[in-house]
């Protein structure tokens, strides 16, 4: 990290301008409000509006932060030697990847993902004739015993979350508040910790560039010195979210009424910062298509269905190999 090469600085030729405001607007939530219509209606008119809100009074024990936040921080300082015996590979996806700032390569960061369930399941390959599947287990470094242990504590509390939400968004739809729990049941949930360094050129290059983000729902612990910045829907302008004490960033999916909203990660020269989501995918075996109570002849499916485990496996190789083409992406299966 730190070394910024020639062909890194002619590929950030490719990167959109970093024009934003200097305003956020994005709805923050307190989870804690007594009055649940208030709180769906909250959350119905965050998820169509935004795509993106905050909320605070969500549950997550406040010490956890601090600890996840330490072990996160204490994982990165390990010489790269260290972070390299976790590597992740094309056959396990989960563990310690760092970015080349070479061409193609869009991201200024070095990441640490590990599964909530342990082991998952996913498609051996994104062929769809090919009926094997993986079993995923995460890798855990060497010499940093309490490093585990926090990470699974974590996961246990933002799964939690997640299923709240979930049942919120549920409700805020007008569905029964358990319609999205059997989409979960072998959910092939991740963590990430982000770790982005101060940037010599934060001007030509991004944390991570513009992305939608894969599962029904990203909860997105960040500290406070800032960077993500949200697509407006209502006229494209970047926004930037602004770091909050005690709040999680919640991005939810694409749908026919909510659809996921574009966001993107800014560096800078001073401070590196931490980050850490957590990606809710559903179970790998799930197709996923707009719900039929949803759809009717004046609003119909405008996304055909799709298999999830061989959306994300192949979404996953791009991102492995490092492919020119952009991610895939929901809009792939757009009917047109
Ligand atoms: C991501 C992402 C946001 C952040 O990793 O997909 O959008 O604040 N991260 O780091
Ligand atoms: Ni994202």
């Amino acid at each position: 990290m730190g070394e910024v090469d020639q062909t890194f600085i002619q590929a950030a030729d490719h990167r959109p301008k970093l024009e934003t405001i200097e305003f956020d607007g994005i709805p923050l939530i307190d989870l804690s409000t007594g009055d649940i219509k208030v709180l769906v209606s909250e959350i119905a008119d965050a998820c169509k509006n935004w795509g993106f809100f905050q909320v605070i009074n969500h549950g997550v024990p406040l010490e956890l932060f601090t600890k996840i936040n330490i072990a996160a921080k204490t994982f990165f300082d390990r010489p790269i030697e260290e972070k390299r015996k976790v590597k992740r590979d094309e056959v396990n996806s989960y563990g310690y990847h760092e970015s080349e700032h070479t061409k193609n390569v869009r991201d200024w960061k070095e990441v640490f993902d590990f599964l909530i369930k342990d082991p998952s399941f996913l498609p051996a390959s994104p062929d769809p004739e090919d009926k094997e599947i993986r079993t995923l287990r995460n890798q855990w470094p060497e010499n940093l015993p309490e490093f585990r242990e926090v990470c699974q504590e974590y996961a246990r509390e933002l799964e939690k979350l997640a299923y709240q939400l979930l049942e919120l968004m549920a409700l805020s739809l007008g569905l029964p508040s358990n319609r999205f729990d059997s989409y979960f049941e072998d959910h092939t949930a991740m963590i990430r910790f982000n770790h982005y360094p101060p940037c010599p050129c934060p001007e030509l290059a991004l944390g991570v560039g513009r992305h939608k983000d894969a599962g029904a729902l990203t909860i997105v612990a960040q500290d406070d010195v800032g960077g993500l910045q949200v697509k407006r829907k209502s006229d494209g302008v970047w926004v930037p979210v602004k770091p909050t004490p005690n709040a999680l960033v919640i991005n939810v999916w694409s749908n026919e009424a909510y659809e996921s909203v574009e966001h993107r990660v800014v560096v800078n020269s001073e401070r590196e910062r931490f980050s850490i989501p957590v990606f809710f995918f559903p179970s790998h075996y799930v197709m996923v298509k707009p719900l039929e109570e949803l759809v009717n002849e004046q609003n119909p499916a405008k996304y055909k269905e799709y298999n999830f485990g061989k959306f994300f496996v192949a979404r996953s190789r791009g991102d492995y190999k490092k492919l020119e083409v952009e991610d895939i992406q929901i809009h792939d299966f757009k009917i047109i």
